[in-house]
């Protein structure tokens, strides 16, 4: 009797007639696995409450939540390790717990494998930062997942309340591989942040805070960045994202990718979550949009120049804009400015064409070497098939009259238009062209190329843009939209102090 009780309690390690104790089995074959299947579960399927519970039961710690996690996870396998080594291996001859622990032991070593093979070494020795580790059994984690921190940002809740600010918190896109958080210290305040948030637009994302001419510093770059470093000041506009593979992105025309974001109202793909721009204490951005500012530009010179700059540079660039050419800049506004500054800095005789003569000095202080008022009588006659180049910055339609404006234009010379005016647009005839044969286009922002080559432009040439500096509130929100739409600006708002509202 007690020989056959023997054999058959005896498998293949053969510590006969030893059975693990109940609080070990019920640990090993019962906690330890679900803890990791549930674990594997939320790490990959439900990031956003894994992270939840972890960031709320972890201490304030100068590493990333991330890193903490996988420490965690490596803290977690030590202890099984130890506690395999030490209790089950030895001390138990039951198949069904060896298996339960070698399995979790593999579930561990992948984590850990993965973890390490991203963070680097670094983690075995900055155990004294690790704030997650008291959460350490619930399963590996990739150290790319989400990170659950809030941006603060003053947002809109619609048109109809479009100069209402609210200082809200809000959830930016997961960070990714390429992404950069960057803290923000300037933003320039855009015509189109007038028409997105008083629904010329039409229907956008609300609640949205806007600003797409942002500068400020990397505080945070992801795993695969080389572009930026940490610390940098950087800028970024009004492009977050594109596919960076497509014909039009290979090509340097990455700003007419049929996949490109916009830095605030954009839906970021899978997760639903609306861009949020500049009037915020963070961007986080693709490394790819994300621009290393020049020493010699000040942060709020700097600024205006990544959306409005950048939308005046482009076409001008691209459209043979140099010495020998006659090029106008219609309308003297954000972009208007910036445009006559960077004509000039190519090398170009500039025209400055404004409505009347209210802003011919500043025009000509800019570097202009004409200026046009089309409330003259025969403002254009003057001029007619002289012109190789305009660029149109108008963000209205009233009173336009479009074949004076064209009239300007030497044969099959270009017109281009980046003014986006709010209505439905205007009527044009073919018979419009004929006289000179000219070409009618329009322009979208520029390439990150255009984008550096107009910084160390700017910063080489000492070129400065007229900015009225404004500190952020919500008061101070209110007041420079409504001046800039009331065409009450010489020549942008730049918005600072974002210390004093966001903290250090
Ligand atoms: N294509 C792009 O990639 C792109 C990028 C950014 C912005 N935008 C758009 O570009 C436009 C200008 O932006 P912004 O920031 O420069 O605006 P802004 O500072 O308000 O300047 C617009 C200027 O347009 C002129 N203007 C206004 N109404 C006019 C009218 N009825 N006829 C002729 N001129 C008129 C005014 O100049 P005067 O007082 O001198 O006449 C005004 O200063 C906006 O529609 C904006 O949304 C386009
Ligand atoms: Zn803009
Ligand atoms: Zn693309």
């Amino acid at each position: 009797m007690a020989t056959t009780k023997q054999a058959t309690a005896s498998p293949a390690v053969g510590l006969a007639g030893f059975t693990l104790p109940l609080p070990y089995r019920v640990f090993f074959l019962l906690i330890e696995p679900i803890a990791t299947l549930a674990g594997a579960y939320y790490a990959f399927f439900d990031q956003r409450t894994y992270l939840d519970l972890t960031h709320a039961s972890s201490a304030p710690s100068p590493i990333p939540l991330g890193t903490s996690i996988a420490m965690s996870q490596l803290a977690n396998l030590y202890f099984a390790f130890a506690l395999s080594e030490a209790l089950v291996l030895r001390a138990t001859s039951d198949l069904r717990v060896w298996k339960a622990v070698l399995f979790c032991l593999l579930v561990a070593d992948l984590g850990h494998l993965y973890t390490v093979s991203v963070l680097g070494p670094r983690i075995y020795w900055s155990v004294f930062e690790w704030n997650a580790i008291d959460w350490g059994n619930i399963g590996f984690s990739p150290v790319t997942m989400p990170y659950p921190e809030q941006f603060t940002g003053f947002q809109v809740n619609g048109p109809d309340t479009w100069l209402d600010f609210h200082k809200n918190e809000f959830q930016p896109k997961p960070f990714g591989d390429y992404d950069v958080d960057v803290k923000i210290e300037a933003c320039g305040v855009c015509g189109s942040d007038v028409h997105t948030l008083n629904g010329g637009w039409g229907e956008q994302n609300f609640p949205l805070a806007v600003g797409h001419e942002i500068v400020g510093t990397a505080v945070r770059v992801g795993s695969k960045v080389t572009l930026i470093k940490e610390g940098q000041r950087v800028g970024v506009g009004a492009q977050s994202y594109s596919c960076l593979d497509c014909r039009q992105c290979k090509n340097d025309n990455e700003t007419y990718c049929k996949k490109q974001l916009d830095t605030y109202g954009a839906v970021w793909p899978d997760t639903g979550i609306v861009s949020q721009g500049g009037y915020s204490s963070h961007v986080r951005t693709h490394e790819h949009w994300v621009f290393p500012i020049p020493e010699g530009l000040p942060s709020t010179v700097a600024a205006p120049m990544l959306c409005a700059g950048l939308t005046a540079y482009s076409p001008l660039v691209r459209n043979g804009c140099g010495p020998g050419k006659k090029v106008g800049i219609v309308g003297l506004g954000g972009i208007g400015h910036l445009g006559v500054l960077f004509a000039k800095a190519l090398g170009a005789e500039v025209w400055a064409i404004s409505r009347t003569h209210a802003k011919e000095d500043d025009a000509r202080k800019l570097g202009a070497d004409g200026f046009l008022a089309t409330a003259d009588k025969d403002w254009n006659a003057a001029h007619v098939m002289t012109f190789d180049l305009i660029v149109n910055t108008a963000n209205s339609f009233d009173g336009f009259d479009l074949d004076a404006y064209l009239s300007l234009l030497d044969v099959h010379a270009k017109w281009v238009s980046v003014g986006l005016p709010e209505d439905d647009g205007i009527k044009i005839r073919n018979q419009t062209f004929l006289s000179n044969g000219c070409f009618f286009g329009s322009s979208h922002l520029g390439s990150r190329k255009e984008t550096l080559a107009m910084l160390q432009l700017a910063a080489d040439k000492g070129i400065r843009t007229w900015v009225e500096e404004v500190p952020i509130s919500k008061e101070n929100l209110a007041n420079v939209l409504t001046r800039l739409h009331n065409n009450d600006v010489k020549y942008r708002f730049c918005l600072t102090g974002y210390q004093d509202q966001f903290g250090a």
